[in-house]
């Protein structure tokens, strides 16, 4: 089989590799389609310190189930599944209390652990939840990117009556405002982005409200409106948006982080505590694969409107380069591995 691998930072090979066998309790995934993530090109290009070298990267995967390992139900093979990349060990604390996201020996598909951007993978049986024949295949490989949007929407318990501020409208950022929208029916949701292209993707995704805060700020938008906004999601993830957030949320609002950043920030305790801000983080998902694909099923969602390019597998290489340099452009860029 061929497989995508980045050898080193900055060289990325499509190599011929062994048919890899299912272990006990897994499954093997003949690969349809796979979907490019920022962190991909962050292993890609050596910014990601998890990352262990060679790699095969590629944690958004859709396939079909060809073969099991010891102990999984021979009947699997041949059901259409998309991969949770969330590997939990199911006993220590984090795990025990329904986060095996964060479990304290977490393995993530294509990070620490081969992935899905190969003709074949494998997984743990119980990661590949089966997909109904009413979700298309295209579909069915963006349930990981929304599964982060349900898992940031699941720690705030969004209402009708919350106004929503989104910085950020990349892939993120755009899976957020959908959840938002499209499941929770929040009466008012603002993005804010730099880029109009994105901003126009935002709209037609169902923000009210689009501004580019590289022309305004957001402060004075929202004083001349007299907004304050009752839930804020950092999908931008610039470590200044922290304190800014605080200064501009509602009393009694919350905040969602997803950055990563490992620059410092300056926040102040009277901004939060003053208004009782609850401040919550969010990383890859918490057992949300079957929420996501029952609002693909319930419409309340669609993936469509994020897809911009498809690729053969082998044109990887342009594929990554248009999706790291065009992002007026590009938002959600698919691979395709087998018809
Ligand atoms: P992206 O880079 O495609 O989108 C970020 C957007 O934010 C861009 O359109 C950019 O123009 C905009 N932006 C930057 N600074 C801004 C500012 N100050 N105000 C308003 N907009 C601003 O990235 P993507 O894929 O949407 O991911 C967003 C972030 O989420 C990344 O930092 C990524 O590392 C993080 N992430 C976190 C996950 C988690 O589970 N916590 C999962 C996936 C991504
Ligand atoms: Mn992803
Ligand atoms: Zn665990």
């Amino acid at each position: 089989m061929e497989s995508v691998v980045i050898q080193q930072p900055n060289n990325l090979v499509i190599e011929q590799r062994e048919l890899p066998e299912p272990r006990k309790g897994d499954v093997r995934v003949r690969v349809k389609l796979a979907g490019i993530c920022g962190s991909d090109s962050h292993i890609y290009r050596g910014h990601n310190p998890f990352a262990k070298y060679p790699r095969v990267i590629g944690h958004e995967v859709f396939g079909v189930i060809d073969k099991v390992g010891e102990g999984v139900d021979t009947r699997r093979i041949g059901e259409r599944v998309a991969l949770d990349p969330v590997i939990s060990c199911g006993e220590c604390y984090p795990c025990s209390i329904g986060k095996p996201n964060v479990c304290t020996s977490l393995v993530v598909l294509g990070v620490h652990r081969d992935g899905g951007f190969s003709e074949y993978v494998t997984a743990p049986a119980r990661n590949a939840y089966v997909i109904p024949e009413t979700i298309p295949d295209r579909h069915a490989v963006m349930v990981e990117p929304f599964t982060i949007a349900a898992n940031v929407t699941g720690q705030v318990e969004p209402t009708e009556n919350d106004i929503a501020l989104i910085y950020g409208a990349g892939p993120m950022g755009l899976t957020t405002l959908q959840a938002l929208k499209g499941v929770y029916n929040v009466g008012t949701v603002i993005v804010a982005d730099r880029i109009e292209e994105r901003l126009a993707m935002a709209k037609t995704c169902g923000a009210d409200v689009i501004l580019n805060n590289s022309e305004l700020t957001l402060q004075s938008w929202l004083e001349e409106k007299g907004i304050k906004p009752t839930l804020i999601v950092d999908a931008a993830c610039h470590p200044a948006i922290l304190q800014e957030a605080i200064g501009l949320a509602s009393p009694a609002a919350r905040i969602v982080l997803m950055g990563f950043s490992s620059d410092p920030c300056v926040i102040t305790q009277q901004g939060i505590t003053g208004k009782e801000l609850s401040i919550f983080s969010s990383r890859l998902n918490a057992h949300k694969f079957p929420t996501v694909i029952e609002w693909m099923e319930k419409g309340f969602i669609d993936p469509e409107k994020l897809i911009t390019h498809q690729f053969d597998y082998y044109h990887i290489t342009d594929a990554l380069e248009i999706f790291e340099k065009d992002q007026r452009q590009c938002c959600k860029v698919l691979l395709t591995f087998s018809a």
